[in-house]
C-alpha cells in the first residue's frame, strides 16, 4: 500500500522483542523519543551462558503488557493518541519474535490503526536518527551486533544495500565467546571491553584480508582461544586489549575500502557492539584521517531497545510500507527484504 499520507505529528508505538530485551516505546515523528522501556532479561539467561530461546520467549509474554502500559505512562499518552504499531518481525529468536508480532497484530487490529513491520537490523541504523536530529541519508553504517556485521550503504530512509558482510561469526558472537572462555558472564562485550582499558595491545593476532569487503572474525576468536590454551597466565586485559584491537582493525580497513568505493563522506556506527570504547576511539582517528563524519548511536540506545524500532517504523510508515494484519516473524530477515 504506497501513496502521500498526510504529515502532522505521527506517534508510533515500538514493539521490539527479538532476543532477550522486551521493549516499548512512543517516538514522535521519529526523532523524538517519549518513552523506551527495555525489560532486560540479562539476569535470567546469565546463568545458562547464553540466550535459551524458550525461556525468552515466556518471559516477553509475561512482560509485554506491563511493559507497554509503562511506556504509555510515561510518555504521557494513551493508546487512541498512537498512530502506529510498529513490532519487529526480524531477524531473530522465532518465538520471540512472535510475541511482539502477535501483540502487536492484536493492538492493530482492535484499535483500527495502521501496523508496520520492522526490520530490527533498520531499527539499529534508525538509534542514529534519535542521537543526531539532522543526520539523513546518504551514509555508510558499519553495523555491528550479537548476530550480524555488515557494512550497509543506505542511499535513503528506506533503501539500502549490505556491500560487505560477514562469512562466519558475527562480530558480538566472538566477543561472547572470548569472554566466556576467560571466565566472565554473558553478555561478555561490555566486559571485555571494561578489562581492555587496563590493558595494552601487546599480542598480534592473525587476520583474515578478503578482496571484497567482506569480514571474518572466526580465525581471530580461535586464535586468542589457541594462545590462551598456550600461555595461562596471560595478562587478561592485554589480551582483551589484544584481540579489540584486531577486530578494530578489520572494521577499520573494510570501512576504509568502503568510503573509498561509495565516495560517501559520512560513516555511522550501530548495534550493540558499536558501544565498544575501543571501536569508538578508532572510529573517531579514522574520521580525522579521512577528514569525513563519524556517528556514534547513544550508548543507551545502541543495544535492543523499541525506541530505534519506532524511529525505522515511522521512516517506513510515511514511505507507505504498511504491513497485513497476516505479519509473521521472519527469523533470517535481511535488510533489503
Ligand atoms: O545489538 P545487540 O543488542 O543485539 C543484536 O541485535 O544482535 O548486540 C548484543 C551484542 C552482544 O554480543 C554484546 O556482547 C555486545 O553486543 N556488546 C558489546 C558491548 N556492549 C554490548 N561488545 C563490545 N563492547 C561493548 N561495550
Amino acid at each position: 500500500m504506497k501513496g502521500m499520507l498526510n504529515l502532522k505529528d505521527i506517534l508510533v508505538l515500538g514493539i521490539e522483542s527479538s532476543c532477550d530485551e522486551t521493549s516499548v516505546a512512543v517516538v514522535k515523528n521519529g526523532r523524538e523519543v517519549l518513552s523506551n522501556i527495555i525489560d532486560t532479561q540479562i539476569k535470567i539467561h546469565e546463568q545458562f551462558g547464553g540466550v535459551v530461546p524458550e525461556i525468552a520467549s515466556r518471559n516477553h509474554i509475561e512482560a509485554i503488557s506491563k511493559v507497554t502500559k509503562l511506556a504509555l505512562e510515561k510518555a504521557k499518552v494513551t493508546l487512541k493518541d498512537i498512530d502506529v504499531i510498529a513490532p519487529t518481525y526480524g531477524p531473530g529468536l522465532v518465538g520471540a519474535l512472535l510475541v511482539g508480532v502477535s501483540y502487536g497484530r492484536g493492538l492493530a487490529f482492535a484499535l483500527n490503526k495502521p501496523l508496520v513491520g520492522v526490520n530490527h537490523l533498520e531499527g539499529h541504523i534508525s538509534a542514529n536518527y534519535i542521537t543526531y536530529p539532522d543526520l539523513k541519508p546518504p551514509f555508510l553504517c558499519m553495523l555491528t551486533s550479537g548476530g550480524n556485521t555488515q557494512i550497509v550503504h543506505v542511499k535513503d530512509y528506506c533503501d539500502m544495500e549490505v556491500i560487505g558482510k560477514t562469512r562466519d561469526d558475527a562480530i558480538g558472537e566472538a566477543f561472547d565467546k572470548v569472554a566466556r572462555v576467560i571466565g566472565l558472564t554473558y553478555p561478555g562485550g561490555p566486559k571485555i571491553d571494561k578489562l581492555a582499558q587496563q590493558g595494552k595491545a601487546t599480542i598480534e593476532f592473525p587476520k583474515t584480508h578478503f578482496e571484497n569487503l567482506d569480514f571474518s572474525f572466526s580465525g581471530i576468536k580461535t586464535a586468542v582461544l589457541n594462545y590462551l590454551h598456550k600461555n595461562p597466565e596471560v595478562s587478561k586485559p592485554d589480551l582483551c586489549m589484544s584481540f579489540e584491537k584486531a577486530v578494530t582493525e578489520v572494521l577499520t580497513e573494510n570501512v576504509t575500502k568502503a568510503i573509498k568505493q561509495t565516495k560517501l563522506d559520512k560513516v555511522v556506527l550501530a548495534g550493540g557492539v558499536s558501544a565498544n570504547t575501543h571501536i569508538r576511539e578508532e572510529f573517531q582517528k579514522l574520521g580525522k584521517e579521512l577528514n569525513i563524519k563519524i556517528y556514534e548511536p547513544d550508548l543507551k540506545l545502541c543495544t535492543d531497545n523499541a525506541a530505534m524500532i519506532a524511529s525505522a517504523g515511522y521512516y517506513r510508515y510515511i514511505n507507505g510500507d504498511l504491513s497485513e494484519n497476516t505479519l509473521n516473524a521472519v527469523p533470517n530477515l535481511k535488510i533489503g527484504e
